[in-house]
């Protein structure tokens, strides 16, 4: 499906909006993850791989700022990766901006792997515990040795009342921007189709993927962010 520049606008914009409303702190966030690699990176050329780069808010975030960086991004939506798309080509990127539609499976094999990786608000859309540990041990292979990972994830355990609660409080930010009630508790329903893990297990998952120096530095309703080294 082909969407005109109009539309793709309205697109990007209302996934934004979604994205801000569901997670407190999301620009943050980014910025938290831009440290992180800086601090890792240098000012060095690096490649950086963002799996889940659908909406191109990693682009915007993190683009125009690192000039020395090159982005390949996979997305295996071809509405998100579209807007991505549409982000870079706003925002002057397309040289160092490499879209592939389809998962990390469908990279390319190259001889030089990523400087960086992020998977951001992905994981929690993969259903269950293999292949979840197959998509953090693919993107650990895909990093040179010692480089750094940032994952952020929606995590709990489900069926618990302490998953419940914030759910609730998650619905309240929705209903405080003027979301109509009824569709408020629809979401609260929807969002249970998510596979929620509890922040334990997601830290497990990245260890036995091969991930060293594992760091929570962000938690923000619904979902948690690790940062970590291949
Ligand atoms: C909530 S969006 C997050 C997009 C972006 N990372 C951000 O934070 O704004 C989730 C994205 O993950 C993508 N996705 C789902 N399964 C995926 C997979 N196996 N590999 C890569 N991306 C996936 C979806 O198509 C969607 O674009």
């Amino acid at each position: 499906m082909k969407n005109d520049a109009t539309q793709l606008l309205q697109k990007s914009q209302a996934y934004e909006n979604n994205a801000r409303i569901s997670v407190p702190g999301y620009d943050t966030l980014f910025s938290m993850v831009q440290a992180y690699f800086r601090a890792q990176l240098g000012e060095q050329q690096a490649s950086i791989l963002i799996v889940g780069a659908g909406g191109g808010n990693e682009l915007s975030a993190w683009g125009q700022s690192n000039s020395n960086w090159s982005f390949t991004g996979v997305d295996p939506s071809e509405e998100m990766l579209q807007i991505a798309s549409y982000k870079a080509e706003q925002l002057q990127l397309e040289s160092r901006v490499q879209l592939l539609l389809g998962t990390i499976d469908h990279l390319p094999s190259a001889d030089t792997k990523f400087d960086a990786a992020s998977c951001i608000l992905v994981l929690h859309f993969i259903e269950e515990w293999q292949e979840k540990l197959a998509l953090l041990q693919n993107i650990h292979g895909q990093l040179k040795p010692g480089k750094p990972f940032a994952l952020v994830s929606a995590f709990g355990q489900r069926d618990s009342a302490e998953l419940q609660d914030r759910i609730k409080i998650w619905q309240s930010f929705f209903l405080d921007v003027g979301y109509p009630q009824a569709k408020v508790k629809d979401m609260g329903k929807v969002i249970m189709n998510i596979s929620f893990i509890s922040d334990q297990q997601i830290e497990q998952l990245l260890k036995e993927a091969g991930f060293q120096h594992i760091a929570r530095f962000f938690t923000s309703g619904l979902f948690a962010g690790w940062m970590c080294h291949a």
